[in-house]
């Protein structure tokens, strides 16, 4: 690795280790720290601790036991090339691990802010009286756009016209309300302000596509990048993804990362302005468990 890289590298193991302390609590077994989220929100996984040594298969079986007592997901994360070792052990106490491009900004390269089809960007406002319809949109797009992970919808011919088959604004609405506890927890993250959440809207069909950013200090991650499966190949993910990490440059952050389901949705960044610099690892049980 080089020097430069071993620099990047710190500065994202110190981004991951601090990123859900504010809104968790710390359990450590062996080598991995599990963040257990406090209140409402959606659950943490264990990471490996800063600093220590590459976690055992032992430490493993234990986290999940915790994990399956205290009813959260059995996740784990972490960054292939900061603890290089981790995989193989992590397949051995029984983890299916998705290996996802992991990218930085290249500042110089973000594409500039461009017109998308028949939509406008926003961001959605903690203290507005529409945030938790806002809300619940959101996450029923974000629902929708990872429940169809196909990078592009299957496309169909109606009537001599190339349309995207898949969920759209109907099964959007059809989403229950959130509880007012889970609106109550996410306006706080926002009203904090290290937690953004860009939307498209588009005046006849409303909010079609969604992002967050998330931020540490000078560091921060664009993640929940998702559009319904019908408003998809508009523009709508790479002019969000620019959207986010241009206002994340003007307010002071100077290291933007994401990382990307697979290699198709990588490209789609690469054409934002980041770089692939590594992979992260997102562990869960394998589907036949040992
Ligand atoms: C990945 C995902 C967010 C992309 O959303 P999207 O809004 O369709 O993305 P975009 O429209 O910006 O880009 C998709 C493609 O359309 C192209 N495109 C962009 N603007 C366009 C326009 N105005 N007209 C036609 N095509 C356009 C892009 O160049 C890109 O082309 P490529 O396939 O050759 O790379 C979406 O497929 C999704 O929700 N997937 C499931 C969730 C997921 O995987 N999220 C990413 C997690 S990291």
């Amino acid at each position: 690795m080089a020097p430069a890289d071993s620099g990047l590298f710190d500065r994202l193991e110190q981004f991951y280790d601090a990123l859900p302390r504010p809104w968790a609590r710390v359990e450590e077994i062996g080598s991995l720290d599990l963040f257990v989220r406090e209140g409402e929100g959606w659950p943490y996984y264990a990471r490996p601790r800063l600093g220590s040594h590459t976690p055992s298969a032992a430490d493993i079986i234990e986290t999940r036991r915790r994990q399956r007592d205290l009813g959260v997901p059995e996740a784990f994360e972490w960054v292939h090339e900061c603890s290089p070792d981790l995989l193989a052990v992590a397949r051995s106490a029984g983890l299916d691990v998705l290996l996802a491009p992991l990218l930085v900004l290249d500042p110089a390269a973000l594409v500039p802010d461009l017109p998308i089809r028949d939509a406008r960007i926003r961001y959605l406002d903690p203290a507005s009286p529409a945030f938790a319809a806002d809300l619940r949109a959101a996450r029923a797009v974000a629902r929708l756009g990872f429940g169809a992970p196909a990078y592009r919808a299957p496309l169909e011919v109606v009537e001599n016209t190339l349309v995207i088959d898949g969920a759209g604004p109907a099964e959007r609405d059809a989403f229950e309300e959130l509880t007012p506890e889970a609106v109550q927890a996410t306006r706080v993250m926002l009203e904090s302000g290290d937690y953004v959440t860009a939307v498209a809207e588009s005046p006849a069909e409303g909010i079609l596509a969604t992002a967050t950013s998330q931020r540490v200090g000078q560091v921060a991650e664009v993640v929940g990048v998702a559009t319904l499966p019908s408003a998809r190949n508009r523009g709508y993910a790479s002019q969000l993804t620019a959207t986010l990490t241009g206002r994340l440059l003007a307010r002071g952050v100077d290291l933007v990362l994401l990382s990307a389901g697979d290699d198709d949705v990588a490209r789609l960044y690469t054409r934002v302005g980041f770089r692939r610099v590594g992979t992260a690892c997102v562990a869960q049980p394998a589907a036949v468990p040992l």
